[in-house]
């Protein structure tokens, strides 16, 4: 079992609510299907320590392999015990079999899991509130080297406003959004602050140069893992908790802390 980093990122934006400060998020992703001790123990102690006010996983918490699905229903169950948590859709939970979407989706319902397809709940907190968005963008857009989607395809500001709806005014936004890729679509939407897995921190991070390649089989990609602002919008990338048929070499799994200063 490989050791699992915490990384801890603080943000700060004019759009949000005093109250807000000091407020945490576990950002979770990627996880693929792992087991980290009994009953996900090493897990739920890693975020427990972090003392979140609550969850947010970005995708790719279960893929097609058999124990996924029933292990990422058992870590949902344990964790909104104690906390909300909210859920989007990666590349992976878009492909699985119909039937198997399904019993997810119900089992994470009852789990009492916050799903966002697309939508947006609003986050209350002492008295006051902010957004939070789900973007699931079609598989086109993903770009898979290994598989039919269309190349070239580019997600703009203007189609995560056709999905997401015009965002409010006036009011922080953050935006769970699977793939990093189109962050600069992101940005330009809305969102004060996205969060992203998918690439995995490049599978192989190489020192001073970051990750090595990318789910499109792109090498060095720009937005790898950790946080990245550009135009006073904050992007935080996860570098993910599992492997996929993928290895992972200088990269250990990542639970990362976001406070809000
Ligand atoms: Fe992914």
């Amino acid at each position: 079992m490989k050791k699992i980093k915490t990384s801890y990122y603080t943000i700060s934006s004019p759009n949000l609510p005093k109250p807000f400060r000091g407020y945490r998020i576990i950002h979770l992703s990627d996880l693929h299907g792992a087991l980290y001790g009994k009953n996900h123990k090493v897990l739920i102690q890693k975020i427990k320590e972090a003392a979140p006010d609550c969850i947010m996983m970005t995708g790719d918490m279960a893929d097609q392999s058999l124990e996924a699905i029933p292990r990422l229903i058992d870590l949902c169950r344990r964790l909104c015990r104690y906390w909300p948590v909210y859920f989007i859709d990666g590349n992976h939970e878009q492909c699985l079999k119909r039937r198997e979407y399904i019993c997810l989706h119900r089992e994470l319902k009852r789990a009492g899991v916050i799903q966002l397809r697309n939508s947006w709940k609003e986050l209350s907190y002492k008295g006051t509130s902010i957004q939070v968005y789900g973007l699931v963008m079609p598989m086109m857009y993903y770009k898979d080297w290994f598989r039919e989607y269309r190349w070239g395809a580019e997600f703009s500001a203007e189609d995560a406003g056709t999905l997401l709806g015009k965002p409010k005014d006036g009011c922080f936004r953050i935006l769970l959004a699977h793939n990093p890729l189109y962050f600069p679509a992101y940005r330009d939407w809305g969102a004060d602050l996205t969060l992203s897995g998918h690439i995995h921190g490049g599978i192989i991070r190489i020192p001073r140069l970051g990750g090595l390649l990318s789910p499109e089989v792109k090498f060095f990609p720009k937005y790898d893992g950790g946080h990245f602002l550009e135009k006073g919008r904050h992007l935080v990338v996860s570098r993910g908790l599992g492997n996929h048929f993928l290895f992972r070499m200088w990269n250990p799994p990542e639970v990362a802390v976001i406070t809000f200063a």
